[in-house]
Formats: structure tokens, C-alpha cells, sequence
């Protein structure tokens, strides 16, 4: 049975908080251009989606645009942080009314304080596309007032002029991009986002940006990197944008030089281009596959390939290890034979490479196995629908590893040293 979300909150005037205890705030918000910032820090929850770690946090970032006769919000936030960010939106405008809410991406980490923001602006104009209204009222039941818009649109503000990009799965269906052309300022969505919290301030060139550069590929690998195609055509669009500021749904607002670096970034990262240097992730019961990995990571690095990164895909965080396959060129999976399959955990990293697929790598394999051997068979099969180079003969050993074992172990870390060692 559908939920009935028709005023779903009953609030009365008498329930609202938005009233004296919200009028401490004393931060400084203001971007550029009127523009302010009004998202939230998460450093609460564990798991992004429930799903990838988040030992920084994470923001959620929402923007404020205050015109002579127009106040427009850019996104909302994750609905936990309702509280924080009508206050932060109160310090800037009070009792001022809001006259549009564009919603560039629908995901309920920014499109989840609708319902409550709704009921306190019921007079409000969404902005969007088609595809963000039918969503709208899947997840928050019917709205009032919109403006339908399509690729190219221009919504006029008085000094601010917002261009609509229509950008789709980056990283859902109806996401879009908002530019306004008054101060530069690419409202980006998710793109160009990064996993981390903002501490103290929200500018790049104001904080410490010590771990955004790794959070952002983990980000982009994590969420976005099934859609390199999609990036790609948004890149496309962008290219003759003046882009001055970039302000992305999560993490820093990249200002100056970091504009260009980020993009440049984000284009490497949609083709797949990377960087010399390994990773070996394997899975080991009782050590003996890992010893084969240490072999063979010992031999990379003999043969002058740096870094090797080597992953036990059993302790670590899919998300770092599909960060670094977006990162280096070579890639070397190893694991044992289980229950006649493939390692449970190994069998779970090698789904999420083929659904974000990842391609323009070198690609070798080890296994192992004590009666009956699967892990390579299966593992072989993968690869047929993988757009991987491969390198060298798969390495299968049988129990412990012999001095048989080693050297085919030596061959398959030889010649994927001589690929990576060419590039
Ligand atoms: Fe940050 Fe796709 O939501």
C-alpha cells in the first residue's frame, strides 16, 4: 500500500522552532557574489550509503543565493541535519521568504530535508527537470509551485543569472548542473565531490586540505566511477564554461588553480587513465596466497615499479582498494578456492570493478587450493567480460608454494613489471 505523504509533518504555527533559538548563529557564510554557504558536517555516520567508510566524514553542501528581490537555495541536506542548516539559513536571510529551490541532484543526502523545508516555505518554486519532479513526489509526496527546466534554460534572478546543464547519472538520472553566470560558480552536484568534512570553513584555499585529494578519487570511485561515459559528455558541455568556482554537493568549494586541477582530475579519472604502479589485492585463509602475494609484490618492486599497493580484501574497505585500481595501471587479484568458488570477499571486489568498468589496466591472477582447484578457473572467466589487458599466465598453487610456484609467481610479476615499466 502507497504511504499517504500528504502533509506528512502536521505542524502547526505553535510547533515550529524556527523561532528564537535559531538566531545565535554567528558564522561567517558568505561565499563571494552574495552567495553563501549553508551546508552541514556529518561525522557520524559510518558508512556513506551505508556502504563505504567515512573516516573523515562527510559534508553535505547546500548554497544560498540572495538577490535584490530573489533569495534561491541550491540543494538541501540530509535531513539529520534539518536543525543546523535552517539555522545557518536564518542567519543569512531571517523571516526572508525563499523563492526558489533548485534541486540539481535528488539523492536524500541533499534532497532530504524537502519535506520539512517545504512545509516551512510551502510558497517556494522548485526548480528542476522532468525527471526531478517524478522523483520529488515518489520520495516526498505531490508540491506546490515549479519551474520545469531543460538543457540550456536560463533562469534570471536580477544580478544573478543561472544556466541549467543538463548532466544525467552524475550520478543519478535527473541530475544537473546550475551556473550562474554573474559570479562563475559551477553548482556541480555530486561531481567533483569528495568524501571528508569541513573544518572551520568550506573554501579550499581557508582550510586543511591534507586528505581531500585521496577523498575524492575514493569518492569518485566509490560512487560516481560507473559513469565515466556520462562524466565525459558533462566535461564536454562544461569545456568552454568560465568556471571560476566549483561547488560541489560535498567537500571543499575548489577555488583559483584547484578549478582546472579538479577538472583535469575528474577527466583522468572518467577515462581511466592512470598512473604507474600496482595494486595486489588477495584474500588468504592461513597465509600461504598471501606469501605468493608477497612474492610477487617483492619482485614488482625489484623491477622498479612504485608504489605497490597491497590490499587484504577481507580488511580493508572495498572503497580504498577500488580508489587505488583508479589510481595505478597494474592490477594483480590472488585468493583461494572456498566452498569450490571463489573467496567470498575476493569474489565481491571483482562485482564492483566490473559494474564501475574499469578498463585500461594490466591484469594478472594468482590462486591456490588444498583437494580441488576453482578459484583460477573462475577467476579466468571473469576476465572474459573485463576490458583488461592481461599479463602473463595465472599462477595456481596447490596447498603451499613450492619453488614451481615461485617462479611462475616471478614470470606473471616479471612481465607485468616490463608493461608497467614501458609506459
Ligand atoms: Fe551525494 Fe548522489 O548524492
Amino acid at each position: 500500500m502507497r504511504h499517504i505523504k500528504e502533509n506528512p509533518f502536521d505542524l502547526n504555527e505553535e510547533s515550529l522552532f524556527l523561532s528564537q533559538n535559531i538566531l545565535g548563529m554567528k558564522q561567517n557564510l558568505s561565499i563571494q557574489n552574495n552567495i553563501y554557504y549553508v551546508g552541514v558536517n556529518d561525522r557520524r555516520k559510518p558508512l556513506f550509503e551505508n556502504m563505504w567508510t567515512l573516516p573523515y566524514g562527510v559534508s553535505y553542501n547546500s548554497y544560498l543565493i540572495v538577490d535584490d528581490d530573489t533569495v534561491t537555495l541550491v540543494d538541501t541536506v540530509d535531513v539529520a541535519f534539518f536543525e543546523e542548516f535552517m539555522k545557518k539559513i536564518h542567519s543569512i536571510i531571517g523571516d526572508r521568504k525563499i523563492d526558489y529551490l533548485i534541486i540539481n541532484h535528488m539523492e536524500p543526502d541533499h534532497s532530504g530535508s524537502f519535506g520539512l523545508f517545504h512545509h516551512f516555505y510551502p510558497d517556494i518554486v522548485v526548480v528542476g527537470n522532468k525527471l526531478t519532479f517524478g522523483m520529488v513526489e515518489g520520495y516526498y509526496g505531490t508540491f506546490g509551485k515549479r519551474h520545469l527546466v531543460t538543457d540550456g534554460d536560463i533562469l534570471d534572478l536580477g544580478h544573478h543569472k543561472l544556466h541549467f546543464v543538463m548532466t544525467p547519472m552524475i550520478h543519478w538520472p535527473e541530475t544537473m548542473m546550475t551556473y550562474d553566470e554573474n559570479s562563475g560558480m559551477l553548482f556541480s552536484g555530486d561531481a567533483f565531490g569528495a568524501f571528508g568534512a569541513l573544518n572551520g570553513g568550506f573554501v579550499d584555499s581557508h582550510i586543511d586540505l591534507s586528505y581531500f585529494d585521496d577523498e575524492m578519487t575514493r569518492y569518485y570511485a566509490a560512487i560516481v566511477g560507473k559513469y565515466g561515459s556520462p562524466v565525459q559528455r558533462a566535461l564536454e558541455k562544461l569545456r568552454n564554461v568560465d568556471i571560476k568556482m566549483i561547488c560541489s554537493t560535498h567537500g571543499p568549494v575548489w577555488s583559483g588553480e584547484n578549478v582546472s586541477r579538479i577538472v583535469g582530475k575528474y577527466d583522468r579519472m572518467s577515462r581511466y587513465d592512470t598512473d604507474k604502479g600496482a595494486v595486489i589485492a588477495y584474500a588468504t585463509m592461513y597465509g600461504h596466497t598471501e606469501e605468493m602475494a608477497e612474492a610477487i609484490a617483492a619482485e614488482l618492486v625489484a623491477k622498479g615499479v612504485n608504489p605497490v599497493k597491497m590490499y587484504d580484501v577481507t580488511r580493508t574497505d572495498s572503497s580504498y582498494i577500488l580508489r587505488d585500481i583508479f589510481k595505478y595501471k597494474g592490477l594483480i587479484l590472488g585468493c583461494p578456492t572456498y566452498c569450490g568458488q571463489i573467496y567470498p570477499d575476493m569474489e565481491a571486489l571483482m562485482e564492483k570493478i566490473s559494474v564501475r568498468e574499469i578498463k585500461n589496466h594490466y591484469l594478472g591472477f594468482f590462486g591456490s587450493f588444498t583437494w580441488a582447484g576453482a578459484a583460477v578457473r573462475r577467476i579466468s572467466k571473469w576476465t572474459e567480460g573485463v576490458k583488461m589487458e592481461l599479463i602473463g599466465p595465472p599462477v595456481e598453487m596447490k596447498q603451499a608454494m613450492d619453488d614451481k610456484d615461485e617462479e611462475k609467481a616471478m614470470l606473471l610479476a616479471d612481465e607485468m613489471s616490463d608493461h608497467l615499466n614501458s609506459i
